[in-house]
């Protein structure tokens, strides 16, 4: 079955959250609706699927700051994995920056994830040798 990827809609909470959990990425302090929905406010960014028929199988949140492009929360139905369907959706986030204009894709990867990082080795991303500082600002900071 062909395997093609679009924009986020209306109604793919609950498949986008189940692989988000399966896939080991949903984390309590973040919540999936939220960060979904302020994804989608404005032209800034886009949550992106994967979809064979009518089952999501990948996802990423691709976005740009304007100054880097970023992605987020980019995942592979355990169920689905090396077919190259990670592969596609970076692609897609990739020409999603392309097309705006941006030269610089940056993504996060926890220190413990090695998995993952030898993935986005393999797809041409390197260690830039720089530390992620975090605040919580603003109603969220308590
Ligand atoms: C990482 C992940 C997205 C890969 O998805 P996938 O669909 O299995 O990957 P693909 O089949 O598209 O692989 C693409 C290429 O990367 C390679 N690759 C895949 N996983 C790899 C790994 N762990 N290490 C090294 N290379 C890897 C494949 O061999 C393939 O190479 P090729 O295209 O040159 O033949 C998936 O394992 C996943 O969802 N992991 C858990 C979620 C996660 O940790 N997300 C990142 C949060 S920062």
């Amino acid at each position: 079955m062909d395997t093609a990827t679009r924009a986020y809609r209306d109604g793919d909470l609950g498949q986008v959250v189940a692989l988000w959990n399966a896939a080991g990425i949903a984390r309590p302090w973040n919540d999936p609706a939220k960060d979904i929905a302020f994804a989608r406010r404005d032209s800034h960014a886009i949550v992106l699927v994967a979809e064979t028929g009518r089952r999501i199988v990948a996802t990423a949140m691709v976005g740009e700051d304007g100054h880097r492009g970023w992605v987020y929360y980019v995942a592979v139905d355990p169920q689905h994995r090396d077919r190259g369907l990670g592969r596609l959706i970076m692609d897609a986030a990739e020409r999603w920056l392309v097309a705006r204009g941006v030269w610089k894709m940056q993504l996060l990867v926890r220190e413990e994830n090695v998995a993952v990082r030898d993935f986005y080795e393999h797809l041409g991303y390197r260690d830039t040798r720089t530390i992620c500082l975090q605040k919580l600002i603003g109603d969220a900071a308590g």
